[in-house]
This record gives C-alpha cells, sequence and structure tokens, in this order.
C-alpha cells in the first residue's frame, strides 16, 4: 500500500507532466505560426512524451488501488516575443519538473518504498536527457540559429525528431 503523502505527490507530479504537455503543446504552436515546422515538431514529439509520463504515473497509481485525481491544468498563457524564449522557458520548466521528482523520491526513500523508488529511477534518468535535450536546443540554437541558413538547417534536423514510448512498463 502506498504511503498517503506519497500518492498526493504522485498525484501532484501526473498533473504537473500533463501541465508540461500544455506547456509544450503551447510552444509547438508558436513555432508552426512562425513557419518553423521542425522545431514544431519538436515540441509536438515533446508534448507526446509528457503525455507519456503522465501515463505511466497514472498506470501506477491505479495498480496500487489509487484513483488518480485529475485537477484543472493551468493555461500556459506564455506570449513568446522571438525564437530563444520558448528554448529557456522549456529547460526552466524541466529544472521544475527534475525538482519535483527529486522531492518524491526522497519522500519514497524515507518511507522504505523501495518499489516506488525503483519506478521513480526510471524519471530520474529521464529528467537528466529533458534537461539535457533542453540545453543542447539552446546551444544549437546560439550557435546556429541567429542565421538564416543556420536557422533553417536547425528546423530540418528538428524536424527529424520522432516519438518514441517510454521503455518503462508498469504492471
Ligand atoms: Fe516529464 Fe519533461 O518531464
Amino acid at each position: 500500500m502506498l504511503d498517503k503523502k506519497l500518492c498526493e505527490l504522485l498525484n501532484e507530479q501526473l498533473n504537473m507532466e500533463l501541465h508540461s504537455a500544455y506547456i509544450y503543446y503551447e510552444i509547438a504552436n508558436y513555432y508552426g505560426v512562425e513557419g518553423l515546422e521542425g522545431f514544431q515538431n519538436w515540441f509536438n514529439v515533446q508534448t507526446r512524451e509528457e503525455l507519456s509520463h503522465a501515463e505511466l504515473i497514472k498506470d501506477y497509481l491505479i495498480i496500487h488501488g489509487v484513483e488518480p485525481i485529475l485537477t484543472a491544468i493551468d493555461a500556459p498563457g506564455a506570449k513568446y516575443s522571438d525564437h530563444k524564449t520558448p528554448l529557456e522557458a522549456a529547460l526552466n520548466h524541466e529544472r521544475l519538473v527534475t525538482a519535483s521528482i527529486y522531492e518524491i523520491y526522497d519522500h519514497a526513500l524515507s518511507k522504505k518504498d523501495f518499489g516506488t523508488v525503483d519506478f521513480l529511477n526510471w524519471f530520474v534518468k529521464e529528467q537528466v536527457e529533458e534537461e539535457n535535450n533542453a540545453n543542447t536546443l539552446i546551444s544549437k540554437y546560439d550557435l546556429f540559429g541567429t542565421d538564416a541558413k543556420g536557422l533553417y538547417a536547425l528546423d530540418q534536423e528538428l524536424g527529424a525528431r520522432v516519438y518514441t514510448p517510454p521503455t518503462l512498463t508498469v504492471g
């Protein structure tokens, strides 16, 4: 049986992942309007990744007999005025997600819930990748994105990203 506080934290994380999807969906739409279809694709794939993270946590709660509580998702509501700002917003958001995962991990450890610790190990690794991806995007943008030809090439590269389902399965 899952500890009550742990259930609450996992439930909050589930909703945070849905909010993450919402944020990336908005960023994808921004780039779409800007004519950067590759950037749009990259963030559409990211949106799907976030939904898959939510799905994993939802499944984890359900197999423990806990009904997830879906809360209202705040509107992202960002207004981007240049092509780099969404990339920085993505990195800042991923840092928040990492901190949130660490908080749950810390609580699971304190309760000696090693099953949940094992489940969260995947998320810990995933967050390293997520932050690295966001950092890499900023670096590439700084290197190539301010030149029209470079931006075009980068957009082509990001257009090649495809969604791959998580390696983790629950149940
Ligand atoms: Fe689900 Fe991007 O963290």
